[in-house]
This record gives structure tokens, C-alpha cells and sequence, in this order.
């Protein structure tokens, strides 16, 4: 499926992928804010945002991670700077494995390359039935406070709030299942042999910073950068220092 896109700038492709349960327009002060550099990309997964999906069925990361690769063919290029936040890095590591010749370099965001433990898949399989009889806004009650750090600005949060609970109730369902069922991407990290860099609010209370450090440490070569005042959304909470993080790897990368 070719996936409905947000587009900023011109030149080499970077390209964003959301978490869960958001959109492309999460993106949207990276859109705005690198588009002197890049031609900025931003995907609405399938489901998701203005990628309509009239029947969702059978999600998985690695179908996530194929649709990107349909939509990079339809922007006409062969390679991007693929960046991923939280969800997103899981479908980043799957495109890796199925489509790493289309990797010009990652940025990792909030995001973990350890699988769901049997606990956290228990819980994903409530997630989607609460999805299913009590709606999307039921999942964002639980996740949505865990979002940001201490004091994020009132208007992120609000528009935090509107995209999620955007995302249809069938399609949050589907992702949760597809979430749970993600491999270890552990073994990737070492086989990771473009510039890679790894961007982590200080606050992230879903996804340790020290956890992430850990995973960062296993692949090849690359930066870690911590976020200081932001959670899980660090690039909604502090788009600056995100921004930032990523225009200097931008740089590094040429
Ligand atoms: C996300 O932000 O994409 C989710 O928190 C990821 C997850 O639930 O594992």
C-alpha cells in the first residue's frame, strides 16, 4: 500500500514514521523546521491519519515496514533518512531487516529493540479489546498521561489528544496485536552499518533513557543524544533540541 504522506522541502528524502497511536502530524514541527535540508517526508501508517483503511485486518510491523518501502518507491528515490519514533522504530528496525538497501541512514526516537515481555502481551491483547468495546479514547486514557515529561506546553498536549483520538478504534486494535507480536530487534543492532542517531527525551517514562543507551551501545557506530525536559513525544515536546539532534546528523551524514 502506498501511504498517505505530509510534504516539506526538497532534495534527498528523510523520511518520518509515527508511533501509536498518532499520525504524520506529529511530525509537524519537523516538517517546518528541516525543510532547508531535506525533502521531509512524513507516512500516515495504513489506518492511520488520511491512509484510510475501510476494513483493517491482519496489521503486523513487518506489512508497517513494507508499506513504507511501497511508499519510498512512489517518491521516486532509492534511498532515505529514515527517522522513527516509539512504533515507528519498530517498523524502522523491520524495514532494516526487509529493506536495508533503501537506508541511507536512521534516527531512532523514543523508540526499543526489546520484544514485548509475556506480561506486556498480555496487556496488548486488553489493549485491544478495550479498543474494540470501549474505543480509542479508552487506550489514550491509560497512555496518554505517560506521554510527555513534567511540564509539557498545554498545547502539544492538545494536539496530541486530537491526533489519537483520530486513529479508528479497529486500526488502535489492529496495532496493538501487531505490537505484540514484533520480534526482538536486538540482533539487528550489530548488522546496523549506516550512520545511525539515537534521540531519547530524559523523561521518557515508557522507554527508559538508560534502557535505549544500552541498545544504542550495540549498534556499530553513532550518536545517543538525551532530550532534557521531554518524555516519550520528545519531538512534539522540544522540537528545537530534536531538530537540532537531527540536523547535525543530517550534517554528518552529507
Ligand atoms: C508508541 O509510542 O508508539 C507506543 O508507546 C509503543 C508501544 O506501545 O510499545
Amino acid at each position: 500500500m502506498i501511504c498517505s504522506t505530509k510534504t516539506s522541502g526538497e532534495g534527498p528524502v528523510l523520511l518520518f514514521v509515527h508511533g501509536f497511536p498518532l499520525s504524520a502530524e506529529m511530525w509537524r514541527a519537523q516538517l517546518d523546521g528541516l525543510d532547508d535540508l531535506r525533502r521531509c517526508v512524513a507516512i500516515d501508517l495504513r489506518g492511520h491519519g488520511a491512509s484510510v483503511d475501510p476494513s483493517p485486518e491482519g496489521y503486523s510491523i513487518d506489512l508497517f515496514a513494507d508499506d513504507v518501502a511501497d511508499t519510498v518507491a512512489s517518491l521516486g528515490v532509492e534511498q532515505v533518512d529514515l527517522c522513527a519514533l516509539s512504533m515507528g522504530g519498530y517498523v524502522a528496525f523491520a524495514f532494516w531487516r526487509r529493506h536495508r538497501a533503501m537506508v541511507r541512514s536512521l534516527i531512532l526516537c523514543d523508540t526499543k529493540a526489546e520484544p514485548d515481555t509475556d506480561e506486556a502481551k498480555a496487556k496488548r491483547l486488553e489493549a485491544a479489546e478495550t479498543a474494540r468495546t470501549r474505543g480509542v479514547a479508552a487506550i489514550w486514557e491509560q497512555v496518554g498521561p505517560a506521554m510527555f515529561g513534567a511540564h509539557p506546553d498545554p498545547s502539544t498536549v492538545k494536539t496530541a489528544d486530537e491526533i489519537a483520538l483520530g486513529v479508528p478504534d479497529e486500526v488502535a486494535a489492529q496495532v496493538a496485536l501487531a505490537m505484540r507480536d514484533r520480534p526482538d530487534s536486538r540482533p539487528d543492532l550489530a548488522t546496523i552499518d549506516v550512520p545511525v542517531a539515537w534521540i531519547h527525551g530524559a523523561d521518557d517514562k515508557l522507554m527508559p533513557v538508560d534502557q535505549a543507551r544500552i541498545s544504542a551501545g550495540a549498534i556499530g557506530s553513532g550518536t545517543f543524544t538525551v532530550i532534557d525536559d521531554a518524555g516519550h513525544l520528545a519531538p512534539m515536546e522540544q522540537p528545537d533540541a530534536v531538530n537540532a539532534a537531527i540536523r547535525l546528523h543530517l550534517e554528518r551524514v552529507g
